[in-house]
């Protein structure tokens, strides 16, 4: 059941993040910048969390779908798949890609830092290339929402841009219009401690400037 006969979001939920408007040229841009190595990246996102059927899982800032319908395959028809962005226009892409591929995901317009979700709701939580369009008081509250939604021993993996450590880093950071991100994925860890997280391991991605944050919530 793809959840394409719902409405699309037309209010836009208050927040203080970067909300992206350019949905439909969004998917071609990540391919763009990543090389062609968007469904790797994809992949490799997913597979950090190891999911198992049966699975419940959310996709905070989820755009266009990729990485929350690709979880959807994985935890299959007994698990489930929820999507939340404030971006309308997110929305309404990511449903039109699971009523394509028949995939079963509940897109819904929403903010990681007031989450519509009773507490211990779900087995895992992504957050793929998000992180930093919060500002750094919205980061730690949202941080602080996943790990009360999570349940007892659940799973938060996060994908980001690293911190530029070199002048061709800093050039292409600006060609992908992320050249004033100061603060990249290595310096989440601490901000994850604070939010009663345990567990928390780094690591790299297939693409060189992406890294992951693996944690979990105590069991
Ligand atoms: C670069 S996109 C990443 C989309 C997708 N997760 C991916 O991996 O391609 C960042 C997304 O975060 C969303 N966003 C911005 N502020 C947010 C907030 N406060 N809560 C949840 N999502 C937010 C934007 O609308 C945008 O769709």
């Amino acid at each position: 059941m793809s959840q394409h006969h719902q409405a699309s979001p037309t209010t836009i939920p208050s927040t203080g993040g970067k909300l992206i408007r350019w949905a439909d040229y969004y998917d071609p841009l990540v391919s763009l910048f990543t090389l062609a190595r968007r469904s790797k990246l994809r992949q490799a996102t997913v597979d950090l969390a190891r999911l198992q059927p049966g699975a419940s899982v959310l996709e905070v800032g989820c755009g266009t779908g990729d990485v929350a319908l690709l979880a959807s395959a994985q935890v299959g028809a007994s698990g489930s798949v929820v999507g939340i962005d404030p971006s309308p226009e997110m929305i309404a892409v990511a449903r039109r890609k699971a009523e394509k591929t028949g995939r079963t995901v509940d897109f819904q317009s929403g903010v990681i830092e007031a989450l519509a979700f009773a507490d211990h709701t779900f087995d895992v939580v992504f957050s793929s290339l998000m992180m930093h369009h919060l500002p750094a008081e919205i980061k730690q509250r949202g941080l602080a929402e996943i790990a009360r939604v999570l349940k007892p021993g659940g799973v938060l993996v996060i994908i980001d841009m690293k911190q530029a450590r070199t002048h061709r880093e800093r050039l292409v950071k600006t060609l992908m219009l992320h050249g004033a991100m100061g603060n990249g994925v290595q310096h989440l860890p601490p901000l994850l401690q604070a939010a009663g997280f345990t567990q928390v391991e780094t690591g790299d991605t297939n693409l060189r400037m992406v890294g992951y944050v693996r944690a979990h919530t105590p069991a």
